[in-house]
């Protein structure tokens, strides 16, 4: 073989081998699509505070806990998973939405016209007030949802009240009848 003929086969070769990892790669960094990976650690640490590192950490807190059943787009999974994009539950009342995802929810809800019968763990060791509210806002404002900003005092107060409540809601009704005993103020579930 001929030092030219050798250089070929190098230079092919390197050609392949770049094309395969071109291939490959996508799905490997599949995550970094949603954004929050891509960021170096020091940057997002840097960025604790202000407004774009509470849409980061909840993108990253949505990712970690919530994507797996609700899906990358709050689109829900067939009839097991409840969609989270457009529905009342995330763009609603908030206390409503607080107590659901702190506590976890199993029984019939009707999500969009649709009764799901399924069950969802509670958050509330979890999560803190601050990160509960960094995801739930992140929900509320993703997909084309549009909610009110949603505190972190608000989750505070909605934990402390519903302390004593150690498993989760046994349907939609029971969850709701609770709220309207918790904040006899507070309008008509559901709305904003
Ligand atoms: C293990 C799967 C699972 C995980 C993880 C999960 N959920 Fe759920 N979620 C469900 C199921 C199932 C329901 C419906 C429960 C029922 O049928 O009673 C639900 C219902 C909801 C609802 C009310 C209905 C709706 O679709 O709008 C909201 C809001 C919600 N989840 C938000 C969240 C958030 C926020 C997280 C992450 C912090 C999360 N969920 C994590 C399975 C899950």
């Amino acid at each position: 073989m001929t030092a030219r003929q050798q250089l070929l086969i190098g230079l092919l070769t390197g050609a392949l081998a770049w094309c395969l990892g071109y291939l490959i790669a996508p799905p490997m960094t599949g995550r970094t699509a949603l954004g929050y990976q891509a960021l170096p650690e020091g940057m997002a640490v840097a960025a604790s505070t202000g407004e774009q590192s509470m849409v980061d950490n909840g993108r990253r807190l949505y990712a970690d806990a919530c994507l797996s059943c609700h899906q990358p787009l709050g689109q829900g999974l067939s009839t097991v998973f409840p969609p989270l994009r457009g529905t009342d539950w995330v763009t609603g009342s908030p206390e409503r939405l607080v107590l659901a995802v702190l506590h976890g929810i199993t029984g019939p809800i009707q999500v969009n016209g649709t009764t799901f019968n399924s069950f969802m763990p509670g958050f509330s060791q979890q999560l803190n007030d601050e990160e509960l509210a960094a995801v739930l806002n992140y929900i509320r404002n993703s997909w084309g949802n549009q909610g009110s900003p949603l505190d972190s005092t608000l989750v505070a107060d909605v934990r402390q009240r519903s302390a004593t409540r150690q498993a989760p809601w046994r349907s939609q009704a029971e969850l709701e009848s609770f709220l309207d005993d918790l904040f006899p103020e507070t309008t008509e579930p559901g709305t904003p």
